[in-house]
This record gives structure tokens, sequence and C-alpha cells, in this order.
């Protein structure tokens, strides 16, 4: 008789993809973009959310749309309306894109499918995924770094786990999966409705804080600098005063690169 088994059981697709859909109506969190399959909105919301947690995002989403409801909308906006309604997201280049991207919807229409939406300015494959699964219902996976990490616990490709029917439920409950349980440095385990088939369920070892990250505070870093500059120049405050010249010199060239503000002989604005 075996007596220490093997820790999970061997992958059954079906069965895993069940148990994390009813673990996702259970659980999934309400959250407004889940509720729309308007492309617009979904694009805002999965700009917004690439690199700005999710909680902080809604409010954010919520004023945003119903500033600019559209894409035409959008397009019409001021370069520093818009990077004013970012402050706090931080990553001004995405409000940028994104009005790019707007400008070339409200002018040429939406393209059909995920390679279509991959031709727009920021617009990434995982972006392209996920409007096309949550708006055309493309089915396609829509794979972020929690989905590629929960992907990778399991031992297979995020790709081979989309199911056939519900898949951009499945996009979303993977996503939730990944957010909720599957963590990075704290997995939960206990819980997780993919436990059973998980050969590296309770085997993963979080990493000691300290051997994480280059222990650089993030107001020593040039990205605070950046994200003062562009709030200060939308609220018409001005640059901030307690800034290095050296590094004030070295942000505002990027910023330049980067389209965000122009300097000319009247002095420092956000482009137009
Ligand atoms: N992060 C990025 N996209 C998301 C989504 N659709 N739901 C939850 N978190 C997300």
């Amino acid at each position: 008789m075996q007596t220490s088994g093997p820790r999970s059981r061997p992958l059954s697709l079906a069965l895993l993809q069940d148990a994390v859909l009813r673990w996702y109506d259970a659980n999934g969190r309400d959250l407004p973009w889940r509720r729309t399959r308007d492309p617009y909105a979904i694009l805002v919301s999965e700009v917004m959310a690439q690199q700005t947690q999710v909680a902080r995002v809604v409010a954010y989403y919520e004023r945003w749309l119903e500033r600019w409801p559209t894409p035409a909308a959008l397009a019409r906006a001021p370069l520093g309306d818009v990077l004013s309604a970012w402050v706090g997201l931080g990553y001004n280049t995405r409000a940028l894109r994104l009005r790019e991207t707007a400008t070339i919807i409200a002018r040429d229409g939406w393209p059909r499918d995920s390679a279509g939406l991959r031709s727009l300015p920021g617009v990434g494959p995982y972006t392209a995924a996920a409007v096309a699964s949550f708006a055309f219902g493309e089915r396609i996976a829509a794979v972020d770094t929690n989905v590629r990490r929960m992907a990778a616990r399991l031992q297979t490709a995020p790709q081979s786990l989309l199911p056939q029917h519900r898949h951009a439920d499945w996009n979303q409950a993977a996503m939730e999966l990944g957010a909720v349980h599957c963590r990075a440095r704290a997995p939960r385990c206990d819980g997780c409705p993919a436990a059973q088939w998980c050969p590296s369920n309770g085997l993963v070892v979080t990493a000691p804080r300290a051997a994480r990250g280059t222990g650089e505070r993030f107001e020593d870093s040039d990205r605070w600098v950046r994200g003062r500059v562009i709030s200060g120049l939308a609220s018409g405050a001005g640059l901030p005063s307690d800034i290095s010249a050296e590094r004030m010199t070295r942000v505002l060239q990027a910023l330049q690169r980067d389209g965000l503000v122009t300097v000319d002989a009247t002095g420092v604005g956000l482009s137009r």
C-alpha cells in the first residue's frame, strides 16, 4: 500500500476549470468593468489596472467614464485634463497612449479582434486579449503576470487552461485566483479551488523581505519625481521646488522624450 502518495492528482482540466469557475461565481469581486461589454470601458479599466491596484482603480474608472464616456469624447479632451485625471495612478504615459488610441478609434472604429487591437498605441498582447475576450467574446487567454504565475505553478501553459465555454469568465477567474490565492510572495493554498491538482500546493517558498527589491525608497526614485512634476503642472502649482537641479533636468528630459511635457522659451508645460 502506498503511504505517501503524490501531493496532487493528475491535472484534470475539466474538473479544475469547473472548480475555479464555481469558486469565481461565489467569490469574484463585483468590479464595475465586469458588468459591461463596452470595449472602451474595458480598455480603460485594463490600462488603469496594468500597474495600479484594482481597489485604487475603481474610483478613477468611474470618474473617467463619467467625464469621457466614449473614445470620441476622450479624443477631444486636452492632454492637460487627461493627465490631471490620471494623477495618482502613476505611469502617466499610459494616459497619453490611451488618448492616442481613443483618437484612432474615434476615426477608424474598433478593430475586430485581438490581432487588430494589438496595433493600437499602448495595447500589448495582454490588454488586447483582455478586451477581445471581455468585449468581443473572442476565445483567447488573457495572460498577465498573475495568470502566468498560476499556470507555472500548475506546470502547464496558460493557454491550455482556457475552457471551450465561459472563456471570458475563465480569464476573470484566473486573474482573480492569481490575486487572491496564487499570490507571488505569500500564496494562500488553503482554500484555493485548484489546490488538489496543483503540484506546487504548499511547496512555494515565500522569499524573505530583505532578499527582495533594490531597497530603494519610492521617494528616492525618479518615478516619484515624474509624478510630482505632472501633478504640479496639471494643478497649476508648478514644478516642485525641493528637487535638485540635476535631477529635475534629467526628469524633464525623460518626460519630454515621452511626449508628456514641452519645454520652450516660455517655460515648462504639459503637452497639448
Ligand atoms: N487586473 C487587470 N485586469 C483585471 C480585471 N479584469 N479584473 C481584476 N483585476 C484585473
